[in-house]
């Protein structure tokens, strides 16, 4: 048996990671997340923040009611109204958490808040005890600790520990810490506050100077047992700490941290491309852990390397982190079974036989189309065709395109719009412009384009396309998502998705604005 402490890990992609502008997600959405963050063993999912809309208390309902096997949290500040209804929120979990919240710093207090620090401390306790009054795992955190004044934290750390937090949140709100520095802090609290043993101390760290992981692995080795991060490290701005770098550092260098997680990590690439397509954010190819070229060696030397012995270039096992050495999946003459079986593989849950259903009509589409079908392309096509909700306002029925050299390119599109259906034709500088201005004839959304990005899904000239774009209207950002193998048609998808998520966000509450 191991001898090491245990690290909690605390994922907080459905509220934190929410908080990106234009990634906000579905009830359904979020729930397929959270029973992938449950397979994959989180033993904390804060499934957001049940004040700031119906929405957001619907989700954390529906997440509390169905994930088992890790705790559910609702996110509150230290309000007797967001308490209450977090607490709501949380009535049929089987293990629930209030995470309760405070600014710390003088900056927030004094402009945010105005607010003196005996009334801060006040109100925390106040909270931690009514929460308590709830459920008795409790969290209280001190909002922006990295720039807050160490004794004052000591004062209001032990009065919330007293009051009955049984984790303490150290969060480096903006990002603003050093790691040496950080790791300091942590042992410094756990050192000077009396009744620092009967809490768990944690860190939540955002990536404004690109240390959030260094930060919290400073805060680990000093003595943090709880991280809160997010799958890919979305989050606020630069976004959180990320949950695959912090689980995949303590374990590959087990030799200098005491410390082990539970996570089944070879969950983190299903979680990781279900995040991804499901907010539209794409993963970076470089990226750690789960970027397309994470694993993948291009020099020779490498290769050569490689081939010999495998630890030469690599610290760690592709399959650990749910790369698929055989990625080749699937092919037109596959059926049903060999497809639900492989949906299963791959991690990706279904919520119904419907969705099923369309997902394997979907393919059966693609495969027409494409000889090959990988494991990425199913990943997409999963993402498509359930991001697609039954009260879509519009829907693309079909579309043609025009573009040929020295002409300007047209399209002609035909959606359902509202219930009826559309033609309408309009040029642009390219197919795909040509193809957004046709729609905006017949729908005449006024939102602005922002970003718009293409990505092949795997190799070759066959591949699907994926394209991203965010769009915003009023201040309110969403992305959109769609694949085919055209690229042209990704874009309609793409665009339509934008359109219908516009139409169905709702405004919520920013738990980091006034209060
Ligand atoms: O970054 C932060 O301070 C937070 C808190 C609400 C925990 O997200
Ligand atoms: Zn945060």
């Amino acid at each position: 048996m191991s001898n090491k402490n245990q690290l909690v890990i605390f994922d907080t992609t459905l509220r934190d990671g929410e908080q990106s502008p234009g990634a906000s997600m579905t009830k359904a959405e979020k729930l397929r997340i959270a029973k992938s963050l449950e397979k994959m063993r989180v033993d904390v999912i804060e499934a957001g923040f049940a004040i700031a809309s119906q929405g957001d208390f619907e989700s954390v309902k529906v997440i509390a009611e169905t994930i088992k096997d890790s705790r559910i949290c609702s996110l509150s500040r230290a309000l007797d109204k967001d308490i209450d209804r977090a607490a709501e929120a949380l009535k049929g979990a089987n293990a629930s958490r209030i995470h309760t919240f405070i600014a710390t710093s003088p900056i927030h207090m004094k402009y945010k808040l105005q607010m003196a620090p005996d009334a801060v401390v006040e109100q925390a306790v106040k909270a931690v005890k009514r929460a308590r009054s709830y459920t008795d795992d409790v969290e209280f955190s001190c909002e922006d600790a990295g720039r807050s004044e160490i004794d004052f934290l000591c004062r209001i750390i032990e009065a919330a520990i007293d009051a009955g937090a049984s984790t303490i949140n150290i969060p480096d709100t903006v990002g603003y810490a050093i790691p040496d520095q950080f790791g300091v802090t942590i042992k410094t609290l756990l050192e000077r506050i009396p009744n620092s043993d009967k809490a768990i101390f944690s860190v939540h760290c955002h990536n404004d100077l690109g240390l959030a992981v260094a930060n919290s692995l400073s805060a680990v080795a000093n003595g943090a047992r709880q991280v809160e991060c997010t799958i890919n490290g979305l989050g606020e701005r630069a976004g959180n700490a990320s949950l695959e770098e912090i689980v995949m550092a303590v374990r590959t260098r087990s030799d200098l941290f005491n410390v082990e997680t539970r996570l089944d990590t070879s969950h983190i690439v299903p979680s990781s491309r279900l995040v991804s397509t499901v907010t539209g954010f794409p993963v970076q190819p470089n990226k750690a852990i789960v970027g397309a070229n994470a694993f993948a060696h291009e020099s020779g030397i490498h290769q050569d390397g490689i081939l010999k012995h495998r630890e030469t270039y690599e610290i760690m096992k592709a399959q650990d982190v749910g790369w698929h050495t055989n990625s080749l999946v699937l092919g037109k003459h596959s059926g049903r079974n060999a497809f639900r079986t492989r949906i299963e593989e791959l991690g990706i849950s279904l919520e119904s036989e419907t969705e099923l259903n369309k997902a394997f009509a979907a393919f059966k589409e693609l495969a027409d189309k494409k000889h090959e079908i990988f494991d990425e392309d199913l990943h997409a096509l999963v993402s498509s065709t359930t991001a697609a909700s039954q009260k879509d306002r519009f829907e693309l029925v079909c579309m043609s395109v025009n573009s040929e050299t020295g002409v300007m390119p047209v399209s002609k599109v035909t959606l359902i719009a509202d219930g009826q259906e559309v033609t309408k034709e309009a040029s642009g500088s390219g197919p795909v412009d040509a193809t957004f201005s046709a729609i905006e004839t017949i729908v005449e959304s006024g939102i602005n384009l922002q970003l718009y990005s293409v990505n092949n899904i795997t190799s070759g000239t066959d591949s699907q396309g994926e394209v991203t774009v965010r769009v915003e209207r009023g201040g309110r950002i969403v992305n959109g998502l769609g694949a085919d193998t055209d690229i042209v048609i990704a874009s309609a998808k793409a665009y339509l998705h934008a359109l219908n998520l516009m139409e169905g966000s709702d405004n919520k509450q920013h738990p980091q604005g006034d209060v």
